[in-house]
């Protein structure tokens, strides 16, 4: 796991940035999977700029979302399409018929999630993996106590979670008691994953995935699992950490490597 502590939110979204158009640059057809809240926003906004400066295209990614409350309809200003629509879908030159989010109206919710990691698998699954991390320590909608093999699925929101996001819907009650999320499992079968947390709030979920043990009730410490995963922290977001110099001190020689390499 490579952790890299940068100095403020504005670094954590334009590293992100460069992350994810170096991915598109590589191959141009890739497959994203993104993630909604308010920890990305920042990067949304600066892949618009970028696309609307002509240094990156969209028009052939096809991207996959993380999750979406159950009951919402789509135009709800707070449902997740409605989010990545008016985020970076219409912001930027993406094909929106490549632009997929679980279906949280659907009839049968089972077989849409279903439906979900098949059409994930067809595209040749997801290069790149996009995160935030709950305050409680959950990736997409896996609460704690998720299983970490868990596969694309409805799950209930925790209190934390719902508390969490009141502030987007006004009210706690307001806030879905049901989401469809890819799972842990579907994650961890991306090539790539990187994950950004920035704030104080995200200190103890940051420590407890990172420098703990690898557990259920901290869906995060799965991570540690993946081969390829790149964490982008604030330094409010890195302050828990215990190996935080250890990091930094990695971070430096990496970079050198990476100019020597040059
Ligand atoms: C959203 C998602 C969630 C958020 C997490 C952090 O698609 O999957 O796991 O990443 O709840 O949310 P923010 O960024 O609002 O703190």
């Amino acid at each position: 796991m490579r952790v890299v502590i940068l100095e403020d939110s504005q670094a954590v979204s334009q590293r992100a940035a460069d992350i994810i158009c170096q991915t598109v640059h590589q191959q141009p057809d890739c497959v994203l999977g993104l993630a909604t809240g308010g920890t990305p926003l920042a990067t949304y906004q600066q892949l618009v700029d970028r696309a609307s400066q002509g240094l990156v295209s969209f028009s052939q990614v096809t991207t996959f979302n993380l999750d979406e409350y159950v009951g919402l309809p789509r135009q709800h200003r707070q449902s997740y399409w409605h989010f990545m629509h008016k985020n970076l879908f219409e912001l930027a030159d993406f094909n929106l018929a490549r632009c997929f989010l679980p279906d949280g109206l659907a009839d049968d919710l089972a077989t849409a999630c279903d439906d979900y990691e098949r059409q994930i698998a067809e595209a040749g699954g997801i290069e790149l993996q996009l995160l935030g991390i709950g305050t409680d320590g959950h990736i997409a909608f896996n609460e704690p106590g998720s299983s970490l093999g868990s596969r694309t699925r409805v799950k209930a929101l925790a209190e934390q979670t719902r508390l969490d996001n009141a502030r987007f819907f006004g009210s706690m009650e307001e806030v879905p008691e049901l989401a469809v999320t890819m799972g842990v499992g579907s994650i961890l079968a991306s090539r790539q994953v990187l994950l950004l947390a920035t704030g104080s709030s995200k200190a103890d979920a940051v420590e407890a995935f990172i420098e703990g043990p690898i557990t259920a009730a901290v869906p995060a410490s799965a991570l540690q699992l993946h081969r390829s995963v790149t964490v982008l922290l604030d330094r409010p977001a890195a302050s828990r950490l215990r190996r935080l110099a250890y990091y930094e001190r990695v971070e430096q020689l990496q970079r050198q490597l990476e100019q020597c390499a040059r």
